[in-house]
């Protein structure tokens, strides 16, 4: 008796960087593919805007559509790939695919963040499959890790180099200790930072992937305007070689982490972390994720973040999931629908180790002055740089404090600056030990 092989359709939406190399990876890997899930992936209608891409990349002719609108009315796709980007004709592709029946894979994290509580409960209420695993981190499995490696796992903590772009500025400024608009403009130069380069290097796309990763910890989507965000225009190259001497490295980095209470702070700037902790050795467009469950302890994910085929991989990801349970239906997983814990801590209760920098005139008591001032909130000075200077010269002094609350630490700031001897506004900069 033979058995016919499935076969599921996909309509693919966007030919650019991502759904080129989905376009190719589909067609080099269809073999593979079916032999890994015993079903056959064919791409049946391809949407885009301007029909001479669809000619550079090699698409049929007769797959070809500018209309989007055609996607969601073919009957015969069982899936479709939305790979325009952006959050307004891409929502309007997405939670109409799902209201036609159709599943539907994104790389789409500016959306997801934006809306992924209405996406997924229309995916749930229409038992289709919304699946994001190119929405972070490009190439690295991190979404699967979560929903199923560690599935077993209440998740501590998770810490994410998950901006490429800013990993590049950052270890150039670190190795070759250019100023960061230096840094920026090689990145552009390489083509790791777009023209438009705010997304990235103000915290955004990072601060967008955090909240996709916090949905899937802790089950609640992270109202957009509360994920306090902080990118790297003010980090200035004499921070990155203080931190050095303190046995510090610099990376933007978005944390997520709950405590004994159950309340969440998810946040992205940039931070400190220890020289011999296993993601300050990340450098250049690498990202990586680092995970503590509760049972398992703390494990690492290490990958390209975006590029054409590192995403493309993670499409297919997505495909063979469907591709190896069909035609059978499973049950779609939603995210964000039962909250696992829902208080999101403020900024102001989050408590840290801080940098602190202070640009003072040299003279008798400045020090004393500054310790003080924290000792009155409880804040501790763990150890003290301060170059030699003339009595009279301004000289940078530099402080590594114990924890604080964000409250305390910025009403201590406030009071420091006002200090006569202090001669700019204070630079701080939070710190990680991950224990
Ligand atoms: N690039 C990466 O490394 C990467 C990594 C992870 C995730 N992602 C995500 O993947 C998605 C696609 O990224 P990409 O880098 O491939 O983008 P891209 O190179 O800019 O390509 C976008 C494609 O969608 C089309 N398009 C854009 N807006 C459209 C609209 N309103 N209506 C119809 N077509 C539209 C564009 O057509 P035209 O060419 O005619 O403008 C182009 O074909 C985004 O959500 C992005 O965040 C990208």
């Amino acid at each position: 008796m033979s058995v016919t092989t499935p076969i599921l359709r996909v309509g693919l939406a966007g030919l650019g960087t991502v759904g080129a190399s989905v376009w190719r990876r589909l067609l080099s890997q269809r073999d593979l593919l079916r032999q890994r899930t015993g079903t056959e992936i064919y791409v049946e209608q391809v949407a885009v805007r301007r029909p001479e891409r669809a000619r550079e990349v090699g698409v049929p002719e007769n797959l070809v559509t500018s209309d989007f609108g055609q996607l969601i009315a073919n009957p015969a796709l069982d899936v479709i790939i939305e790979l325009i980007g952006g959050t307004t004709d891409a929502y309007a592709l997405i939670e109409q695919a799902l209201r036609s029946g159709k599943h539907v894979i994104t790389a789409n994290k500016a959306l997801l963040a934006a809306h992924g509580a209405e996406l997924f409960k229309v995916a749930h209420e229409n038992q289709r499959h919304l699946l994001f695993e190119a929405s972070v981190a490009g190439g690295i499995p991190i979404i699967r890790a979560l929903r199923e490696g560690l599935v077993g796992n209440r998740i501590v903590s998770i810490h994410g180099i998950i901006n490429g772009t800013c990993n590049y500025i950052l270890t150039r400024m670190n190795e070759a200790g250019l100023e960061f608009k230096e840094a920026l403009a090689e990145a552009k130069r390489e083509g790791y930072a777009e023209a438009d380069d705010s997304l990235d290097v103000d915290g955004h796309d990072a601060a967008h992937k955090a909240a996709v990763l916090a949905a899937l910890a802790y089950g609640f989507w992270v109202p957009p305007g509360r994920l306090y965000t902080e990118g790297l225009r003010a980090v200035d190259k004499q921070d990155i070689v203080y931190a050095r001497k303190l046995g510090y490295g610099l990376k933007l980095l978005a944390i997520i982490k709950t405590d004994a209470d159950g309340a969440v702070e998810v946040r992205v700037h940039p931070t400190l972390i220890p020289q011999s902790h296993v993601l300050a050795s990340v450098s250049g467009v690498f990202n990586a994720v680092l995970v503590r469950g509760d049972v398992v302890g703390d494990t690492l994910y290490y990958g390209r973040g975006a590029g054409g085929d590192p995403t493309a991989s993670a499409i297919l990801s997505d495909l063979g999931q469907i591709a190896s349970h069909f035609p059978q239906e499973q049950r779609a997983r939603n995210v964000g629908h039962e909250a696992l814990h829902s208080r999101l801590k403020t900024m102001d209760e989050i408590v840290s180790r801080y940098y602190l920098r202070l640009l003072v005139k040299d003279q008798p008591g400045v020090l004393a002055d500054v310790a003080r001032i924290l000792a009155t909130r409880q804040i501790g000075i763990s150890s003290v740089i301060q170059p030699e200077a003339h009595v009279g010269e301004t000289t940078p002094l530099v402080l590594m404090l114990h924890d604080a609350s964000e409250s305390q630490f910025q009403a201590a700031v406030q009071e420091i600056a006002q200090i006569g001897a202090i001669k700019a506004p204070p630079v701080h900069l939070r710190v990680e030990d991950f224990e």
